[in-house]
């Protein structure tokens, strides 16, 4: 670490909780320029540092959990018997994963990243993965074909929130497919991608990939992105990032490694933020239409009644809650 960042570290520490530290005081302090405060308080970021940097107040720590590590995650995980790396930055988790999988990396091999560059999200999406955030694929070889993904979506939702809740006390629901939501904004994602023999449709290697905000300021995501994200430690509570991780690597293996639906669809269903309510279906190609979100099946899709009469099954696709009293989407013209 450079010197000037390790004093910086060092300064903000020394801070009373809460406090904030001027971008002019922490330069008279250190005895360089604004500039270079500025410059590595952004180095102490990318390592992981939970920095918050607040117009016209300053700089403050907003934890004192040390920033993911191999060796603290290797440690937190006890015999872990796959290849696990951390990386400060990747492209992207799942990428480096896939890349690990066609080389034969074993099932339960996991990559994380402090943040990531070209994070990808469902139907190439991009994903903004700033720091502040975890971001965790992990390698899965079940038995079994690639209808199977989105059971697995579904497990690795119940894996999440079930981390979520041991390591940092918070419940979070589950909008169908993949969000992972707090109080109504999304705070988290999942993408499953895999490849299967084209002869036999058998899978080949999953990678289930989570995207968590634990304290990502607002600032950090885009203007679009802001108003509907979360983060799971928008405040100073210290973060327990490695336990996290860990439960979640744990979590995963148990629930994804032979998936058992009758182990996770119970309480992916119970976590749903979308059953029993009328939405909007927004599929991939077409007009967005109304439905009421009936059930989730046996093999994780959804259930619409629409208005008309009838009902649907969606096995992909995008939903969203209508609140009260806002109107229906246009029907589709046909
Ligand atoms: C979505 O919300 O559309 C899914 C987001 C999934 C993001 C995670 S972050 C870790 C992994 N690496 C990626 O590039 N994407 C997934």
């Amino acid at each position: 670490m450079s010197d000037t960042r390790s004093k910086l570290l060092a300064l903000l520490r020394s801070q009373p909780a809460g406090g904030f530290l001027s971008g002019q005081q922490a330069a008279e302090a250190l005895g360089v320029s604004r500039a270079a405060v500025c410059k590595a308080a952004a180095g102490l970021r990318r390592q992981g540092y939970q920095i918050q940097a607040v117009t016209r107040r300053g700089y403050r720590l907003a934890s004192e959990d040390a920033p993911l590590t191999r060796d603290g995650l290797l440690a937190a995980l006890e015999h872990w018997q796959a290849p696990v790396e951390v990386w400060p930055s990747l492209p992207s988790t799942n990428l480096r994963a896939r890349q690990l999988a066609l080389d034969g990396a074993p099932a339960g091999t996991v990559v994380a990243a402090l943040c990531q560059t070209q994070g990808r999200g469902r139907f190439g999406r991009v994903f903004e993965s700033p720091p502040g955030g975890l971001y965790l694929s992990m390698v899965l070889r079940p038995e079994g074909s690639i209808a199977q993904a989105l059971t697995l979506t579904a497990a690795a939702a119940v894996a999440v929130c079930r981390a979520v809740e041991e390591c940092c006390g918070v419940s979070l629901s589950v909008k169908w497919v993949n969000d992972l939501v707090l109080d109504g904004k999304k705070c988290g994602g999942i993408l499953t991608e895999g490849a299967a023999a084209l002869e036999s449709g058998r899978l080949e290697y999953l990678i289930v990939g989570i995207g968590l905000n634990l304290c990502t300021l607002p600032e950090d995501f885009s203007p679009a992105v802001r108003p509907v994200a979360a983060s799971l430690y928008p405040g100073l509570a210290p973060l327990p990032v490695h336990q996290l991780a860990a439960s979640l690597c744990r979590q995963l293996a148990r629930l994804c490694f032979d998936p058992q639906p009758e182990q996770f669809l119970p309480e992916y269903r119970r976590r749903s933020c979308v059953l029993g309510h009328h939405i909007t279906v927004h599929p991939p190609a077409g007009q967005p239409y109304a439905a009421f979100a009936q059930a989730i099946d046996d093999q994780g899709r959804l259930v619409v009644r629409l208005p008309a009469g009838g009902v649907q099954t969606l096995q992909w696709g995008e939903v969203s809650v209508r609140s009260a009293g806002s109107p229906p989407p246009e029907p589709a013209s046909i």
